[in-house]
């Protein structure tokens, strides 16, 4: 009897030692994406699991985050949390994943249909791009007055056209092409009138945006009326070489850019990430569309939970599309009033 009782004992020690460790593989295509830094984050906040969820950086290289791939199936993880590098490249991860029964929930780099269609243990939870350039040029009409006719002042070469810069982000991704030619296809759609100046690819990076931004001014002096970003890191980017360039003046020097008083563009990103939220609040950025990370986080934990359970995905309070996309909606940025 008591040899039995140990041995339930030591039963009952090595299954929750088991439970302990279970670790989830969360692999970020790359770390210096401010975006992701902050998902990620939210991601590990929202962690109510018994599971340890472990972060690898792919680098922005799918060689490295093919490398962290291979060595985390080897160690037989219950499923695999991954935001792909290439999102076009995920056929061969999806056929290790499937050989070996391990699911795997993509995130934030949506992969084509007919790869997610490979098995049906993969996953995505993401947005649509769509509707992030619906909001962003609701955005863009509501600041030029609404009428394609009659622009306001915003319209400052009076042409009733509107000079824009589009800052693209990484080429292939859907963000960025999606984005790109649906913002553009809402404001024409609308009635208005555009000219647009430039599409520079600055890969969603802020750095790569402030430099190309530089250029852009040189290349249309005095020209452009708004800059339409991808995102907000290359938004803030634009900013930067605009502040350098003298396009936004704080002639009083509180830190914070009158919009009366004091020379400033619109710029308009998408995202809502902290810094970004802090430059709406000081008068640089114009505006922005909220990439509601928060809820994709709690999504991506539920999902997790659902599937280390073995539950019903179709108990989730998500509509899963497909029984394979979980889509979160992007929402106006309002920014909640600091006093
Ligand atoms: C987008 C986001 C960008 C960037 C990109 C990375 O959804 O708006 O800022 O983080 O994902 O894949
Ligand atoms: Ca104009």
């Amino acid at each position: 009897m008591k040899k039995l009782f140990f041995s339930l004992l030591l039963v009952a020690f090595l299954i929750s030692c088991k439970a302990s460790t279970t670790l989830v593989p969360l692999i970020i295509y790359d770390y210096s994406d401010l975006y992701m830094q902050d998902f990620m984050n939210l991601i590990l906040e929202n962690n109510t699991n018994d599971i340890l969820l472990e972060t690898y950086d792919s680098k922005n290289s799918q060689i490295i985050q093919n490398e962290i791939i291979n060595d985390t199936l080897s160690e037989n993880p219950p499923l695999l949390i991954v935001n792909p590098v290439d999102r076009l490249g995920v056929y061969p991860i999806i056929e290790k994943a499937k050989n070996l029964d391990i699911p795997i929930i993509f995130i934030n780099r949506e992969p084509l249909k007919k790869d997610l269609d490979l098995w049906d243990k993969v996953y995505y939870v993401g947005a649509k791009a769509e509707q992030s350039a619906q909001l962003q040029a609701q955005i863009v009409m509501d600041l030029f007055g609404g009428d394609p006719t009659n622009l306001n002042q915003f319209d400052s070469n009076n042409d009733n056209k509107i000079q824009l810069v589009i800052l693209k982000g990484q080429p292939g991704h859907q963000d960025a092409e999606i984005r790109t030619d649906h913002v553009i296809s809402v404001l024409e759609d609308a009635g208005f009138t555009l000219d647009v100046l430039s599409i520079t690819e600055a890969y969603f990076f802020k750095d790569i945006a402030k430099e190309k931004m530089t250029e852009l001014i040189d290349e249309f002096p005095n020209k452009i009326e708004i800059v339409i970003s991808n995102n907000d890191a290359m938004a803030l980017g634009a900013i930067e070489a605009m502040v350098e360039k003298e396009l936004f003046i704080d002639v009083n020097g509180n830190g914070k850019i009158e919009h009366d008083t004091e020379p400033w563009i619109p710029v308009i990103g998408i995202d809502g990430i902290p810094p970004a939220v802090t430059k709406i609040e000081e008068g640089y950025l114009y505006g922005t569309v909220l990439n509601d990370s928060e809820t994709m986080a709690k999504a991506i934990n539920d999902l997790v939970s659902i599937l280390l359970e073995d539950g019903d995905i179709n108990s989730l309070p998500y509509h899963v599309e497909d029984d394979t996309y979980i889509w979160i909606d992007y929402q106006t940025f309002t920014s909640t009033p600091t006093n």
